[in-house]
């Protein structure tokens, strides 16, 4: 089986990074991670990779004069390891419009709401604040406008009555170790395809229904 060759961009603790590392394990998933990158040498998720036998470095942007120098450092490391697809994950730095024009339309990026409801920061505060009763997370495309590619793949979690910021943060980060693989399996075997600026599904309700329902995350 031909593997999509992903590169991960991280920023942080890399539980995204990990779940699509571990369901890469498995020999009939049609992905494989050919490197993992850090713009933050502190971030746990560069040990994690290491540890799960991963290509993983630090291209630390403080280390770079400017935005274009970090990017095109990014770009030699993911060309170098022939990756096909970039996938942000937990990736804290906007990228500008030369980096996602080399990689448009190869470049997807998880958020944890439903888009295109609460892009930006501070997501769950505002979703608690408007009172939504069903939020989720989004594997969408990434293009120029931040949050509002065309979405790959959505699941849906229930707010509850005694949720705050911490407890809503992980029903949702569950959800997102679910979703992420299962967009990337979409892609990979062309059951997701970006048609005219929208990503058509085959499929999608019969591979995955548990992302769909959230009564299926209510004991
Ligand atoms: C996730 O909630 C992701 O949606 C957001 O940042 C968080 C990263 O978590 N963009 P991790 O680093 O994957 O654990």
């Amino acid at each position: 089986m031909q593997k999509l060759k992903i590169g991960i961009l991280i920023s942080g603790g890399g539980s995204n990074m990990h779940s699509i590392i571990r369901a890469c394990k498995a020999p009939n998933f049609p992905v494989e991670v050919a490197v993992v990158i850090s713009n933050r040498p502190e971030a746990k998720g560069i040990n994690i990779a290491k540890d799960e036998e991963v290509p993983a470095f630090i291209i630390d942007h403080k280390d770079y004069d400017d935005r274009k120098s970090f990017e095109d450092a990014l770009h030699t490391c993911l060309t170098e390891h022939a990756v096909e697809m970039v996938c942000n994950a937990g990736f804290m730095r906007i990228l500008t419009e030369d980096f996602v024009d080399a990689w448009l339309g190869r470049q997807i990026n998880i958020h944890p709401s439903l888009l295109p409801s609460f892009k930006g920061l501070h997501i769950h505060e505002r979703v608690l604040e408007a009172g939504v009763k069903i939020t989720g997370c989004s594997v969408h495309y990434v293009d120029l406008e931040v949050d509002a590619g065309a979405i790959v793949a959505q699941a849906a979690v229930p707010v509850l009555s005694g949720d705050n910021v911490e407890s809503l943060a992980s029903r949702v980060l569950e959800a997102e170790h679910q979703l992420y693989p299962h967009a990337l399996r979409m892609i990979a075997e062309k059951r997701a395809n970006l048609v005219g600026g929208v990503v058509k599904l085959k499929n999608d309700l019969i591979a995955e229904p548990s992302l769909y329902s959230p009564t299926l995350y209510i004991q």
